[in-house]
């Protein structure tokens, strides 16, 4: 017996060095902690347990039979983060680059299953060379497991990717499949193809960094959700965003003591939003006065800057904000940002979240690149995603809603539940100096002083029709609200809402236009 568990502690100490100390100095050379040490750094002290520690591939030939390393390049198991069950993988680039073999492959959706299965919340710390070259149809095999449970997952606990080397090929699917993706800058890394391949197939000259980089995914393509520059921030970011999320579908958001006054007035409000409606200002100023000690999560936050999302909390209770941006392109929906809100929108829906939207847009945005683009398809997603959702809505109008997107931005008619406006809002077909141009064109022509004439028709049209008395009149509104009693009135709102159940019809899915 003593023999027996000297020699598996020999196993333990091996299978705990990865690829050995000069690959491990190597990965430290690179400003790279292990897959060990990020466990480490992630989990609360000495919660982790490990699983299939000493799994080791099957693989032969191409020198594969000369060794066969603990792990298989991955370290799985569960630990706790804020005291609460979290499943966690990581890759080990000391052992083969990382690379995904059949045994690496069928360890991770092994744990994603165990994951879902136990209704806690997954982690997958990516750093990888890709598929294993010498596995051939194992590895791909690999791969294939790991995706198909990360769309049974999906919806079921909420799944985080860390990308903390390369992702390279179709490894990047994973992530793309998962919840949110972080990506550490400098040694991250996302393609689907490399830039030598681009430049042999394209003829471009591009680096590592322009082509998937930290930089590109957070601003340009959209695919990541959050980065920072040290892998300790990037984890730590990780647990600031479990502490909005519930473990799973089944449960309910977790509440914190809010250390901020729900009866808080915001007096600020009526000054950040201006009255001259063609005046830009920073919605995230309107976000940081109503939400619990100002503290706001945003997501993609440089991403379609036009539409921003995050988390924050109203009396200790997290919700998702949805708020268009007057200071990017005046707040206007297209086609990046209803894609960015509509797969929002689903992820709160999927974990009980409540949403609070903050209506300020001029409409969506016209032009041939749009249409082309294809914003018919891109911007009914976003309508799709509201209307579909069954979580409690609360909608507040800050200045201007137009057009489809006054419909779109958690209007009653998509099931708002409970839908304020502040009394400088304008709700209409069009923007008054639009409107004005079309229906009174003749008689602006025929006026003495046409210049006169418009201003007084863009005066009535704005006292008549644009403003939100016309809606409320209707019921569209159930109140116009003072802008300081704004954080009262939605914490009341939410309240009301808290238990809220909406059956949903009975059918396999919707189609929502992808
Ligand atoms: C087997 C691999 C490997 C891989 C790296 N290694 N990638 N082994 N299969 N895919 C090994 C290397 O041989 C090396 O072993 C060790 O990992 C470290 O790699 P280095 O090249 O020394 O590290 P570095 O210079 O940091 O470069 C990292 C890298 C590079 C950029 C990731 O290794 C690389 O380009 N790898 C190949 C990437 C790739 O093309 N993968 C396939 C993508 S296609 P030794 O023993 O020398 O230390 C794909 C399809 C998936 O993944 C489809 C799924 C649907």
């Amino acid at each position: 017996m003593q023999k027996a568990s000297t020699h598996l502690e020999r196993i333990r100490a091996e299978a705990a060095l990865g690829g050995g100390e000069a690959r491990i100095a190597a990965q430290h050379s690179k400003e790279k902690l292990t897959a060990r040490e990020r466990i480490e750094q992630l989990l609360d002290g000495e919660t982790f347990q490990e699983t299939g520690m000493f799994v080791t591939h099957r693989a032969g030939g191409l020198g594969m039979e000369k060794s066969h390393p603990y792990t298989d390049g991955v370290v799985t198991g569960w630990g706790k983060i804020d005291g609460r069950l979290v499943y966690v993988f990581a890759q080990d680039f000391t052992i083969m680059g990382g690379s995904v073999g059949e045994a690496h492959g069928r360890k991770i959706a092994g744990l994603l299953e165990l994951a879902q299965q136990n209704g806690a919340p997954v982690i997958g710390l990516n750093d990888s060379g890709g598929a294993r070259i010498q596995e051939g149809v194992g590895a791909l095999a690999g791969y294939g497991q790991i995706f198909h449970r990360n769309v049974q997952a999906s919806g079921v606990i909420p799944q985080i990717s860390v990308i903390l080397g390369p992702c390279a090929g179709g490894a990047v699917y994973s992530p793309a499949i998962t919840d949110f993706v972080f990506m550490v800058e400098k040694t991250a890394h996302m393609f689907i193809t490399g830039p030598e391949v681009v430049k042999s197939v394209t003829h471009e000259d591009v680096s590592f960094d322009d082509l998937g980089g930290a930089a590109v995914h957070r601003s340009r393509s959209g695919v990541a959700h959050f980065t920072a520059p040290d892998e300790g921030a990037l984890l730590s970011n990780v647990r600031s965003l479990l502490s909005f999320l519930p473990s799973n579908n089944l449960t309910p958001p977790p509440c914190v003591q809010p250390g901020d006054d729900p009866r808080r007035a915001v007096p600020e409000l009526a000054h950040i939003v201006p009255e001259n409606p063609q005046q830009p200002y920073d919605v995230r100023s309107v976000i940081e006065a109503l939400v619990d000690n100002g503290e706001f999560m945003e997501s993609q936050s440089e991403y379609a800057c036009n539409l921003v999302v995050g988390f924050a909390r109203f009396d200790g209770y997290p919700v998702g904000i949805v708020a268009n941006q007057p200071l990017s392109l005046a707040g206007v929906l297209d086609i990046n940002s209803s894609d960015k809100g509509a797969r929002f929108i689903r992820f709160c829906d999927a974990f009980h979240i409540p949403l609070l939207t903050l209506v300020d847009t001029p409409g969506f945005l016209p032009g041939t690149d749009q249409e082309y683009g294809g914003i018919i398809r891109h911007g009914a997603k976003i309508a799709y995603a509201y209307s579909e959702a069954t979580v409690p809505k609360v909608t507040l109008i800050l200045r201007k809603a137009y057009g489809g997107a006054y419909i779109v931005m958690g209007s009653k008619h998509l099931g708002g539940d409970i839908n304020f406006a502040l009394p400088n809002a304008e709700i209409a077909v069009m923007g008054p100096e639009g409107a004005v141009s079309i229906v009174f064109s003749k008689d602006i022509q025929a006026a003495s002083d046409p210049a006169v004439r418009r201003e007084e028709l863009i005066a009535q049209y704005r006292s008549e029709l644009a403003n939100p008395l016309v809606a409320a009149s209707r019921g569209y509104l159930d109140d116009i609200i003072a802008p300081a009693e704004s954080r009262v009135r939605i914490i009341h709102a939410l309240e009301a809402l808290r238990e809220k159940r909406q059956p949903t019809p009975s059918r396999k899915h919707g189609n929502i236009p992808l």
